[in-house]
């Protein structure tokens, strides 16, 4: 080891995973690499293929070298995705999922205005391992609501928006029915909002944004929910833009941060070169932005919206037939 070379700028832990993990990760790296920023990468192995070598999804030292990176960017996992996936956000407390919902053109979007991100609490509601067990007659799950969990997540939604340029910030609950728990989040969301007068607010029951999100899906520009209804939420948010294969997402948490697309392995195109790694290239933009690299976001994701908009080099998801690495090559031609 060559112990005298100087630090990279950012040791970026990546973990490709399964299936198409691998080769929208590779896309993704190509460009990065083009950047002229001094990235190390730092590889690490989790997921079915992981658990079949090694006897675990998700080996301690990939976690390590998780926890030592300034970010992570993660593929896809495949069967083992709970085991790997939701177990890296626990470990790490990586509090906020963040899912923009973007309308790109030459794809399949409801309207050509949409454009606004989800900010879901990733720790605790409905999803706390634990928390679920039987009963003599059935089973029962808690539903967690803290103070400190959701005005934590709440004004890193608020932050957001004063940061990016936001008017408002929605927040989303079940107050009328959920009294006591989602009674508590609201109240939290007008107290948290009184710190940014600047933002205008409102809140929905989650039913109804549901509908909202269909209905008048441009209207939205940041929103603010628990667990739950942030992991329904985002899907129908992915459905609104026309498919898994544009749609990044973020991890952040005190400790650390992962960027990864919202697709999974997809089997049934591994190993074809047929992936878009487009989701796999908005999550590497949206790792640059967290480390404040802003000038390479802005060029790296002005460079995919070129590719959409020509419409000259696509893959088959999105109509055309190019391949992963044809995709990946037309966006360095346009950085
Ligand atoms: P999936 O996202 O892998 O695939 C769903 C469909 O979308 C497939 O037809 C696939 O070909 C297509 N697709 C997905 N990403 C694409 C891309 N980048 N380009 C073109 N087409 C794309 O979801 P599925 O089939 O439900 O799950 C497959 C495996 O992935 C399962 O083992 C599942 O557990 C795992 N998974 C992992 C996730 C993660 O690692 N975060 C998330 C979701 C699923
Ligand atoms: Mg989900």
């Amino acid at each position: 080891m060559n112990t005298s070379k100087t630090k990279s700028k950012y040791q970026i832990a990546v973990v490709p995973g399964d299936g198409i993990g691998k080769e929208v990760m590779e896309a993704a790296i190509y460009i990065l690499d083009s950047l002229g920023i001094d990235f190390e990468y730092i590889y690490g192995e989790a997921g079915d293929e992981c658990l079949e070598k090694n006897g675990t999804a998700l080996p301690a030292e990939t976690l390590d070298i998780i926890r030592n990176a300034d970010a992570c960017l993660f593929g896809a996992a495949g069967e083992t995705a709970a085991d790997v996936i939701v177990k890296i956000r626990q470990e790490m407390k990586m509090f906020a999922n963040l899912r923009p919902v973007k309308a790109y053109p030459n794809t399949n979007s409801l309207s050509d205005n949409i454009d606004f991100m989800i900010v879901r609490e990733n720790t605790e509601g409905l999803y706390i391992a634990g928390e679920e067990h039987f009963t003599d007659d059935g089973a029962i799950a808690r539903r967690i609501i803290t103070r400190q969990a959701e005005e934590r997540i709440i004004d890193y939604a608020f932050k957001y928006a004063k940061e990016n340029n936001k008017t408002k910030v929605t927040g989303v609950h079940k107050a009328n029915v959920l009294k006591k728990s989602d009674g508590l989040f609201k109240e939290i969301f007008y107290e948290v909002a009184k710190r940014y007068p600047e933002i205008a607010t409102e809140d929905f029951y989650v039913d109804a944004t549901a509908m909202y999100l269909i209905t008048q899906p441009e209207s939205f520009e940041v929103i603010v929910t628990t667990n739950l209804f942030g992991d329904i939420l985002s899907d129908e948010g992915a459905g609104l833009v026309g498919g898994l294969g544009l749609i990044p997402s973020a991890n952040i948490g005190e400790d650390g941060a992962l960027f990864e697309p919202v697709h999974g392995s997809a089997p049934d195109i591994a190993g074809q070169g047929k992936a878009n790694p487009i989701a796999m290239m908005l999550s590497a933009v949206m790792m640059l932005r967290y480390l404040g690299e802003n000038e390479a976001a802005d060029k790296f994701d002005a460079a995919i919206l070129k590719v959409l908009n020509d419409a000259n080099v696509l893959t088959g998801d999105l109509g055309g037939s190019a391949t992963t690495m044809e995709l990946a090559s037309e966006v360095k031609n346009n950085l």
